[in-house]
């Protein structure tokens, strides 16, 4: 998807162009090729890297990629491959389908339909027969002649720490590497710690190679801007006090305040307090936690209460004794290795290497935590 035809206008954006600017920068500088940037949920990274910084990019003219690793996490390798080509011209992406063996024919036909030569391009980068690696190298050796730059960026990069994609994480970062010039990549996720373990740890192949940092959180001049807007367009006004309230009661998530604006929109007769009584109930209703949590088979609550504590021995003999007693039946380690599964396909859990997982969702493991203790 090109970046401007997937975005439409928000007119409630609060643009951060300093903050763009920054960042770029520091590229121009050329002290570093990458960063890693960290927020917890729902603070606004997406937001900002694709309204703010990949448009400030292409106006320093950067050609612009972004790729959201979630959204793919069974296959990052063609997702990366599919953003790079998107941000190169058509020719480009004719002679990568070229080089893939894709029919002229065929690449002609799909220029009729719906989403032409790039719809095509995701079609046969999906396709069972191509091999990722193969396709990365082509879409690079087509990068590699622009005369432009590419700032790439990669949301939602712990995937890559996955053990699964350890082969792809290699290959990408041989592949950025030699190009330390010409790309400029912006590593952004919400689980610090798997973050750091990306590239903290001498036995990731992402071992130092971003400066790991916490990204700028909003604050004031977004919810002044927010009110404003609100007041431009309600019959009742609020004012900032009321504004910054509201924030502040909402833990400073913008999610959650544009959420409390929504219902004060909608509401307004009923004042801001109710407003925010009732986003405050359906936002930190940890009832959204307890709904997952009872979801869960007792042998994964057992697991899950285990990585929350930082446990790491879950398959050992002392941790299927463990699972054993708290189970009240004999457990196995077949026993623990099922649950492990499980959570991993409800994505609740990461592995980052044999005998290594995560709780994706800090704030669940978090909730965990509280629940579970004091120790039993
Ligand atoms: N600059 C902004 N202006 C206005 N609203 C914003 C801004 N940034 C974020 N928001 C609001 O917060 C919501 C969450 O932002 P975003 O999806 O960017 O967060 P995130 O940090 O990427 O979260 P996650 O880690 O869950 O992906 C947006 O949908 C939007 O409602
Ligand atoms: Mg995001």
């Amino acid at each position: 998807m090109k970046l401007h035809e997937t975005l439409q206008p928000d007119p409630w954006h609060f643009v951060r162009p300093e903050l763009a600017d920054a960042y770029l920068n520091a590229f121009d500088l050329k002290l570093s090729s990458a960063r890693g940037l960290f927020a917890r949920r729902r603070m606004g990274k997406t937001e900002f890297l694709r309204r703010d910084l990949l448009p400030a990019a292409q106006q320093r003219g950067y050609l612009a990629a972004y790729t959201n690793f979630w959204d793919s996490r069974s296959s990052p390798a063609s997702a990366l491959v599919s953003s790079l080509a998107e941000a190169l011209e058509p020719q480009g992406i004719r002679a990568v389908l070229a080089k893939l063996g894709t029919p002229v024919r065929k690449v002609k036909a799909s220029a009729k339909i719906p989403g032409g030569i790039e719809g095509a391009l995701e079609a046969e980068l999906s396709a069972p027969e191509v091999d990722p690696g193969v396709a990365l190298r082509e879409v690079l050796r087509q990068l590699d002649r622009q005369k432009k730059p590419l700032l790439l960026v990669i949301d939602e990069a712990q995937v890559l720490a996955r053990a699964e994609h350890a082969e792809f994480a290699h290959a990408l970062r041989a592949a950025l590497d030699v190009r330390k010039d010409r790309i400029k990549v912006i590593f952004a996720g919400s689980s610090e710690t798997t973050l750091r373990e990306m590239f903290a740890r001498a036995s990731e192949p992402f071992y130092n190679w971003a400066a790991l940092e916490p990204f700028p959180l909003l604050g004031d001049e977004f919810v002044a801007f927010t009110i404003k807007l609100l007041n431009r367009m309600a019959r009742y006004r609020l004012t900032l006090e009321q504004g910054r309230h509201a924030f502040e009661e909402l833990h400073r998530t913008p999610e959650f305040f544009k959420r409390f604006v929504e219902r004060y929109m909608l509401y307004q007769l009923d004042g801001d307090e109710a407003a925010l009584s009732h986003t405050k109930a359906s936002v930190f209703s940890d009832e959204n936690f307890l709904k997952q949590w009872t979801a869960m088979k007792t042998a994964d609550q057992i697991v899950i209460a285990q990585l929350a504590r930082g446990e790491t021995d879950i398959h050992s003999a002392a941790g299927v004794k463990r699972l054993t007693q708290m189970l009240g039946r004999v457990a196995t380690k077949n026993t623990a290795a099922q649950a492990l599964r499980r959570l991993q396909a409800q994505n609740v859990v990461t592995r980052l290497a044999v005998g290594d997982y995560r709780i994706e969702d800090e704030a669940f493991a978090e909730w965990i935590r509280r629940r579970i203790a004091p120790r039993r």
